[in-house]
């Protein structure tokens, strides 16, 4: 692929941005970073410690941090946080160099892959009432902020992954 832009991947907590973002990384043999990864890396402590010890706008500093840091890289597969779209910088930045696609999937697919994982401080407490309520509000900032849109329920991340690549030849 002669594309040059990063490829950025954006949507709510469990639409598979990490795993698909992998797959995209490996196929297009490009580098892949994954912005709560770094964030963790460089906070020395795990996302629910960040929220606990130091609150969610402190978070967000740390991501925007993060988000500013991948906008100046190129040619890189980029996974964010499903929070990414709160801030208008973010995605001013990432959009500069970055192609963005947004993964959607229905709150009950959401609620069944996140299940079970405790390391995602907003859906600790009621998931599945959360889950609707906060995709609610975002929806309409992932997809003000999306260039290209793949639903994700009942693929694989190899076929969600396949549909991108596929929807990327558009921009080459
Ligand atoms: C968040 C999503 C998480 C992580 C943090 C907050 C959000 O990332 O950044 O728990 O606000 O949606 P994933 O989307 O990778 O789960």
């Amino acid at each position: 692929m002669t594309l040059k832009k990063n490829i950025v991947l954006i949507g709510f907590m469990g639409t598979g941005k990490t795993v698909t973002g992998k797959v995209l990384a490996r196929r297009l043999k490009r580098p892949f970073v994954e912005l709560d990864r770094e964030i963790v890396k460089r906070a020395g402590k795990s996302i629910p410690q960040i929220f606990a010890d130091d609150g969610e706008p402190h978070f967000r500093k740390l991501e925007s941090r993060e988000a500013r840091r991948a906008a100046r890289r190129r040619g890189i597969v980029v996974s964010t946080g499903g929070g990414i779209v709160l801030k208008g910088a973010n995605v001013r930045a990432l959009r500069k160099n970055g192609i963005l696609v947004y993964l959607t999937a229905s709150p009950e697919t959401i609620f069944r892959r996140t299940a079970g994982n405790r390391g995602r401080p907003l859906l600790r407490e009621n998931p599945f009432q959360n889950i609707k309520k906060l995709l609610k509000f975002r929806r309409p900032l992932y997809r003000r902020a999306a260039d290209i849109t793949v639903g994700t329920n009942g693929l694989t991340d190899v076929q969600t992954a396949e549909i991108i690549l596929k929807r990327l030849k558009k921009w080459e």
